[in-house]
């Protein structure tokens, strides 16, 4: 893309070369998907990013911050017109990403602080179901480790989830009585997540289902739904992660569930934020459990998911940039995108030690024959290569018009790169479909 250099009213370095400056916030896979989608859209935007990453500044300018406050002053000085929200931590971090940005006049694609507790407590969003009727779990919040084991009363499965933002670690599905009283060392002896109540919940099963919605204040539109796949190793064994892979398609579930999900769930759910005065532009995800007793709400994103937005994302047809600047400002505009009819099929390669620790300056080899899309979640540029810099390192994207054409090609895409200690899983897609 060509870039006009240009100095700004204070005398600094500015690139302008288009109608359109976004500036994208976060750093990982998910962000650099919704970079390059955003930066592919029809009016050809400027894209920025915060903190951004070496992969992410192959495609957006860095916004140069250290913080809330000086980002929104960078964005001002860049004359940002949309922020897009990536990362959940921002939208709650001092007064809220939106918040800010609301102040400062520029519009923002994700929902105020106020709105994001749907997200950063889940107690907060297990009322807002309950008072709204709308179907998940039932849940108890505890203080300390005996109310927990009171809670759970040698019921095994149990569920326990800190009531709190935990980069999708706080939440421990325990089999036994040994598992549970590790996981309450770990949120009340060890604080591993900071302080916070726990939720005791009740244990649903089923196949689960990602289901994405645009909302833009009373009015939503469905994306396509996707499946991620949290635990470490083959055949949904391990520990929980923040995900391994991730298949999507608008064929994942029937025309009739997803009514269902629209109706029971969505709607319900849009609604609710609107009698409860909590205003909401940006993306909703909805991780939701198809139990016998039909779909429950597992949890709420304020956000877009990680992994499946860089499985979503390459489905993604249309003037995203464009939707999302018009949704942002209060205009609902679902004409501008839709989704292609095939597969999608994202595989993650995690370094050493993830998802108790991760392990960084790996050399990643194989990429240069890697024919798929690669986003990279934890990765960094060192003597000309690439090297790992996080739990998550690399998503790797196939597409296809057949669930077996997407899944093949993103499997054999997957096994050509490479670094010390990778782990992958050999089921994504292939499992829970
Ligand atoms: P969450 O971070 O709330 O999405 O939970 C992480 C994972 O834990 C989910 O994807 C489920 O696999 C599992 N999980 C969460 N809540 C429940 C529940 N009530 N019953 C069974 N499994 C659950
Ligand atoms: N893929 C789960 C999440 O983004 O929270």
């Amino acid at each position: 893309m060509v870039r006009f250099v240009r100095l700004d009213k204070r005398g600094m370095l500015c690139y302008h070369g288009s109608a359109m400056n976004i500036a994208v916030i976060g750093k990982g896979g998910r962000e650099q998907a919704l970079v390059e989608t955003l930066a592919d859209s029809s009016g050809k935007p400027q894209i920025f990013s915060f903190p951004g990453s070496d992969a992410i500044f192959r495609t957006a300018m860095p916004l140069v911050a250290d913080g809330l406050e000086s980002l929104v002053d960078a964005m001002v000085r860049e004359e940002i017109d949309l922020c897009v929200a990536g990362e959940e931590s921002y939208l709650v971090k001092g007064e809220g990403l939106a918040n800010r940005c609301a102040r400062a006049g520029i519009p923002c694609w994700g929902p105020p602080k106020e709105s994001a507790q749907l997200e950063a407590s889940k107690e907060f969003a297990k009322k807002f179901m309950m008072k709204h009727g709308i179907p998940t779990g039932k849940a108890v919040a505890v203080t300390n480790a005996q109310e927990a084991r009171e809670v759970i009363g040698g019921n095994y499965p149990a569920v326990l989830k800190f009531d709190g933002l935990a980069a999708g670690k706080g939440v421990a599905v325990c089999p036994d009585e040994t598992s549970a009283e590790s996981f309450l060392i770990e949120v009340f002896e060890r604080h591993r997540f900071g302080e916070g109540r726990l939720l005791v919940e009740e244990f649903l099963t089923g196949p689960e289902i990602s289901i994405f919605a645009a909302v833009c204040d009373d009015k939503y539109l469905v994306l396509c739904p996707a499946r991620d796949y949290k635990r470490l190793k083959d055949g949904d064994e391990g520990p929980n992660t923040g995900g391994m892979g991730a298949v999507a398609s608008r064929r994942l579930t029937d025309e009739n569930t997803l009514r269902v999900i629209e109706q029971s769930i969505v709607e319900p759910t849009v609604a609710g934020l609107r009698e409860d005065g909590l205003p909401y532009r940006g993306f909703l995800y909805f991780g939701l459990m198809l139990t016998p007793d039909g779909p429950k709400v597992i949890e709420y994103n304020c956000r877009f998911g990680d992994p499946e937005c860089e499985a979503v994302m390459p489905l993604l047809q249309g003037d995203l940039a464009g939707f999302c600047l018009a949704g942002a400002r209060g205009e609902f505009r679902p004409e501008l995108i839709s989704f292609s009819e095939g597969w999608s099929v994202c595989c993650i390669l995690a370094s050493a030690g993830y998802p108790v620790s991760s392990h960084s300056g790996d050399k990643i080899s194989g990429l240069e024959d890697c024919k798929a899309r690669v986003f990279h979640c934890g990765s960094k540029c060192a003597d000309g290569g690439w090297v790992t810099a996080g739990g998550r390192v690399l998503a790797i994207t196939a597409t296809g018009a057949t669930l077996e054409e997407a899944r093949k090609a993103a499997h054999a895409e997957a096994a050509k790169v490479d670094f010390s200690g990778s782990q992958r899983r050999n089921d994504i897609a292939y499992r829970n479909i």
